[in-house]
C-alpha cells in the first residue's frame, strides 16, 4: 500500500517533494495540504486530487485530528520547523524535516527528543548525503582506498548571482528573521563533512564577515533599484541582468520564478520595480556573511577545513579528502582517486551508471528525490536504515554549526557539546 504523506508548507520545496510522490503513485501518495497561500495551496490540492477538508491554510488543523497519515513532509521556513515537528512526531508521523532543523540548539534537541520519545522516524533534509557522488565517496573511503582521513578541504561556492539573489536581496539576507549563512546555506556541508569523516567533530574555530554587500562599497551614482540606476550595466550584480538578462532568453525557472508568478517581461519588471528583487545589492537590509571559514577538528585527530565563499562563478561543491595511503578530488560529479602505492590517479564519474548510460540527476545532484525515496521506503518497510542521518548525527551536526557560528562571533575555539 502506498505511504501516506501530509504536506506542511507547499513552497519551493514542499513542491519538489510532492513532485516526486506524484511521479511515483506506487509508492506514496499525498493526503493533506497545509499552506497558507492559497495558489501554492490550491497548486497542490489539484496535483493530488485532494478532498476539501484536506487543503489546510496552517498545520495546526491538521494535528487536532487523529493520526491519518504516515509521515509528513515539513518544509515551512526555518524558524517555523520546531512547533510542527515536535507536534506531528507526538501523534506518531514520520517526520521528514526540511534542513536546518531549527534556528537554534534548544530547538533542535526539542524535536530530537520529541522523536526519540515517540519512536518515529526523522529524516533531515541533508540531500546531499543521498547523491550518487556521495554513495562513492563514502565507498571508495569506506574500501580503505585511501587508507585513514588525516585532513578535508571542502569549498562551498556559492555563486556571485546566487549569493545576491538569497543572502543579499531574498528571504535569507537576515540573520534575525532566517539564519546565519552557515545554518542557512552550509549546513549541508558541515554535515556533508561530518558524513564523510564518519566520526564526531570535537571543536571548532571560524572566521568571516560581510566584505561587499553593504553602502560602504555602493559605486558612486548608483540607485535604489536596478531599474532606476545609471551604473546598471557595470553592475555583476545588477537585478535587470540576472532577472530580465534570464526571462529575455526564454528561462523562467529559479530564482526568476521565486519573484512573481508572472513570468512574463512584464511581470518581472513590475516585481523589479516594487520587489526586494529589484534592490541595489548595496542598499539591501541584509547581514548575513559573504564569506566565511571553519576549521574543524574531529574525535581521532583529523581535521577538515570549510571555506564558504559568494565570489564564485556559479558551479558545485569542490572537495579534497587527504588519506594515509591516497588523496581524493571531487567536484561534485567526478572523483578522481590518487593511490600513494602505485601513484596512480583513477578517474570516477558520477554521473553515468555503472551499465555506462548517462542520467541526468535534478535536484542537488539527484539527492532530492533519493532523500524522499529512502524516507518513503523507511516507512514501508520499517527499516530506519533507509535514513542516512539518524536524529543523534543530524543534532550533532547542527551543533557543529551553531559551535562554529559562536567561534566566529566570539574569535574562540568551542567545543562541540553533545
Ligand atoms: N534541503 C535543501 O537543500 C533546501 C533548499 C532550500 C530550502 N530548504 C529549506 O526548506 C524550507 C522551505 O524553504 P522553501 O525554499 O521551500 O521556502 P518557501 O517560502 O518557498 O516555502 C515555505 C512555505 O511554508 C509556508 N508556510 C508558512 N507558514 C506556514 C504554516 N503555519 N503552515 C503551513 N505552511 C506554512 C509558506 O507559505 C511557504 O509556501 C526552509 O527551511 C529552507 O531553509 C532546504
Amino acid at each position: 500500500m502506498a505511504v501516506r504523506l501530509i504536506v506542511v508548507g507547499a513552497g519551493s520545496r514542499g513542491a519538489v517533494y510532492a513532485g516526486w510522490v506524484r511521479a511515483h503513485p506506487e509508492a506514496a501518495r499525498i493526503v493533506a495540504v497545509a499552506e497558507p497561500r492559497a495558489a501554492h495551496r490550491e497548486q497542490l490540492a489539484r496535483d493530488h486530487d485532494l478532498p476539501a477538508d484536506a487543503v489546510v491554510a496552517d498545520w495546526r488543523e491538521l494535528v487536532d485530528r487523529p493520526r491519518f497519515a504516515d509521515g509528513v513532509v515539513i518544509a515551512t521556513p526555518d524558524v517555523l520547523h520546531a512547533e510542527p515537528a515536535i507536534a506531528f512526531a507526538e501523534l506518531g508521523y514520520h517526520v521528514l524535516l526540511e534542513k536546518p532543523m531549527a534556528p537554534n540548539a534548544d530547538d533542535c534537541r526539542r524535536i530530537v527528543a520529541a522523536v526519540e520519545r515517540h519512536g518515529v522516524m526523522l529524516a533531515v533534509g541533508h540531500v546531499l548525503r543521498y547523491t550518487r557522488y556521495t554513495e562513492r565517496i563514502k565507498a571508495i573511503i569506506g574500501a580503505g582506498r585511501i587508507g585513514e582521513i588525516a585532513s578535508v578541504a571542502h569549498l562551498e561556492p556559492v555563486g556571485y548571482w546566487h549569493q545576491a539573489h538569497s543572502f543579499v536581496r531574498g528571504n535569507w539576507r537576515d540573520q534575525a528573521r532566517s539564519a546565519p549563512m552557515l545554518l542557512a546555506k552550509s549546513s549541508h556541508d558541515l554535515d556533508w563533512i561530518r558524513y564523510v569523516v564518519g566520526e564526531p567533530c570535537v571543536q571548532v574555530s571560524s572566521f568571516g564577515s560581510l566584505q561587499h554587500f553593504h553602502a560602504g562599497a555602493r559605486p558612486a551614482g548608483a540607485a535604489d533599484r536596478c531599474l532606476d540606476c545609471a551604473v546598471e550595466p557595470s553592475c555583476a550584480y545588477s537585478a535587470v541582468k540576472i532577472y530580465l538578462g534570464r526571462v529575455r532568453t526564454g528561462y523562467t525557472g529559479w530564482p526568476v520564478d521565486v519573484l512573481t508568478s508572472d513570468l512574463t517581461e512584464t511581470g518581472v519588471t513590475e516585481a523589479l520595480r516594487t520587489g526586494p528583487y529589484g534592490r541595489c545589492v548595496y542598499a539591501c537590509d541584509n547581514d548575513v556573511v559573504d564569506h566565511q571559514v571553519v576549521a574543524m577538528q574531529f574525535a581521532s585527530g583529523a581535521t577538515a577545513t570549510f571555506t564558504m565563499t559568494g565570489f564564485t562563478r556559479q558551479r558545485d561543491r569542490e572537495t579534497r579528502i587527504f588519506g594515509t595511503r591516497g588523496e581524493l578530488y571531487g567536484d561534485g560529479s567526478t572523483i578522481e582517486v590518487h593511490d600513494f602505492l602505485t601513484d596512480r590517479t583513477e578517474t570516477i564519474r558520477t554521473d553515468v551508471a555503472l551499465d555506462g548510460t548517462e542520467h541526468a540527476a535534478a535536484g542537488h545532484s539527484g539527492g532530492d528525490a533519493r532523500l524522499i525515496a529512502r524516507f518513503v521506503a523507511a516507512i514501508a518497510t520499517g527499516d530506519r536504515t533507509q535514513i542516512l542521518s539518524g536524529p543523534a548525527e543530524s543534532l550533532e551536526s547542527h551543533l557543529m554549526v551553531f559551535a562554529a557560528e559562536q567561534a566566529r562571533r566570539d574569535g574562540r575555539v568551542v567545543d562541540v557539546v553533545p
